[in-house]
């Protein structure tokens, strides 16, 4: 009986696995179809591919994106770029901005705003979870908000975005005043394309978990430190309670930074629950994800420090607008790795970048989209 049952199941899984091999080699088969036929047809490239792939990208993504693809194309096709910024409409927007959230107070919690013992949720998270402020992370807040009174004249806001890949942008990116860039994105072998200079990077808690394996052993430490090191003079933003699932990791890093202080000079920048008021803002252009991106949270957080805001790396589809060729999704992930839609669970990229685009249009922020000269 038993063998019966072995040969049986045997059976089972071999047919399952070729129904399985079928699959793949019809939607393999789907893949090349569709990319054959977007290569082959004449007519004036670049317009070709850019409207094309946005229907493409239409049919996944979001279908609000379509009218876009007209004004993308004669934008990217009028260079030099007729841009031009808009002083009345970007005060305007930052006097919005205000109403709903006070960017320089807000920008970290300070050491005179919390206390030991407090019990810290998470913006993101049940309310049941809770954080514990400890007597270390107490005192790796700063005294006042690292922003307090700060001024720069052009920002530039680095998303990460594959659309940075060969696009040269870098020198451009170092002229601005101050840089902003998301996640802790690694510059150093993409200088030409992403610039040097970093003044501030957000910080989630999870890259230990995901890059420095929690920091368990000594070579993830010393290679955490170096990285750190290189920033040093910029403020690390550290989100810590968007999410309960940062709560053990935030642990980590507060005990890495209280046993190297005095070691690194980082300027540590912890926010609080502040996303409720920033969604308010943004409710406001009917833009109400369940989580707003990283990089459209920095764009929030600059328009209160800077004069003028200029974009790089956003771009949250997978095919390049300038030559229809395909992109990563972020600029430094390994060749040959696939765009994936996986934040469509949570974020809402096109509907976010329909609204930076309509912003670019009014002169309001600059979108780069194109090569840099
Ligand atoms: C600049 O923006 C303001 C406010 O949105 C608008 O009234 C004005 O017409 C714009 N100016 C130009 C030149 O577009
Ligand atoms: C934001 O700033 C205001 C003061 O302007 C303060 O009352 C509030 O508690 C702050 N919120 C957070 C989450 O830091
Ligand atoms: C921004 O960072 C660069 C180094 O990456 C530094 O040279 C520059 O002084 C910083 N600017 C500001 C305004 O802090």
């Amino acid at each position: 009986m038993v063998r019966i049952a072995n040969a049986l199941g045997l059976v089972i899984l071999s047919v399952a696995l070729l129904i399985l091999s079928l699959i793949s080699y019809v939607s393999l088969r789907k893949d090349s179809f569709l990319s054959s036929s977007k290569y082959d047809m004449g007519g004036p490239r670049i317009m070709f591919h850019a409207g094309f792939r946005s229907q493409f990208a239409m049919n996944f993504l979001d279908p609000s994106f379509i009218p876009l693809t007209n004004a993308l194309n004669e934008e990217l096709q009028g260079k030099p770029s007729k841009w031009k910024f808009n002083r009345t409409a970007f005060y305007l927007q930052r006097k919005e901005i205000f109403h709903f959230i006070d960017i320089a107070n807000n920008f970290s919690l300070t050491k005179n705003g919390v206390r030991v013992g407090q019990l810290m949720h998470f913006d993101y998270s049940s309310n049941k979870y809770v954080f514990s402020i400890s007597n270390n992370f107490k005192s790796l807040l700063p005294d006042m908000s690292p922003i307090y009174n700060k001024h720069y004249n052009v920002c530039a806001v680095v998303g990460n975005s594959g659309i940075l890949t060969g696009s040269r942008c870098g020198n451009e990116i170092d002229q601005a005043d101050f840089v902003f860039r998301c996640n802790f994105a690694p510059t150093e072998v993409y200088y030409k394309d992403v610039g040097r200079k970093t003044n501030m990077t957000t910080f989630n808690p999870s890259i230990l978990e995901r890059y420095y394996n929690n920091l368990l052993t000594i070579q993830d430490r010393n290679n955490f430190f170096l990285n750190v090191k290189k920033l040093e003079g910029a403020i690390l933003w550290i989100p810590a309670f968007f999410l309960h699932t940062s709560a053990t990791v935030t642990r980590t890093l507060v005990d890495f930074f209280v046993e190297h202080k005095g070691q690194l000079k980082i300027e540590l920048a912890w926010p609080g629950n502040i996303m409720q008021d920033v969604n308010k803002y943004w409710k406001t252009k009917n833009l109400s994800p369940k989580r707003l991106s990283t990089g459209i949270l920095m764009y929030t957080l600059a328009s209160a420090m800077c004069e003028e805001i200029h974009l790089y790396g956003f771009w949250p589809f997978g095919w390049d607008p300038n030559t229809g060729k395909d992109l990563p999704y972020h600029y430094y992930d390994k060749k040959g790795t696939k765009f994936t839609t996986k934040w469509q669970e949570t974020h809402q990229l096109p509907s976010e970048f329909r609204l930076l685009y309509k912003m670019h249009g009014e002169g309001v922020t600059k979108l780069s989209l194109s090569h840099c000269a």
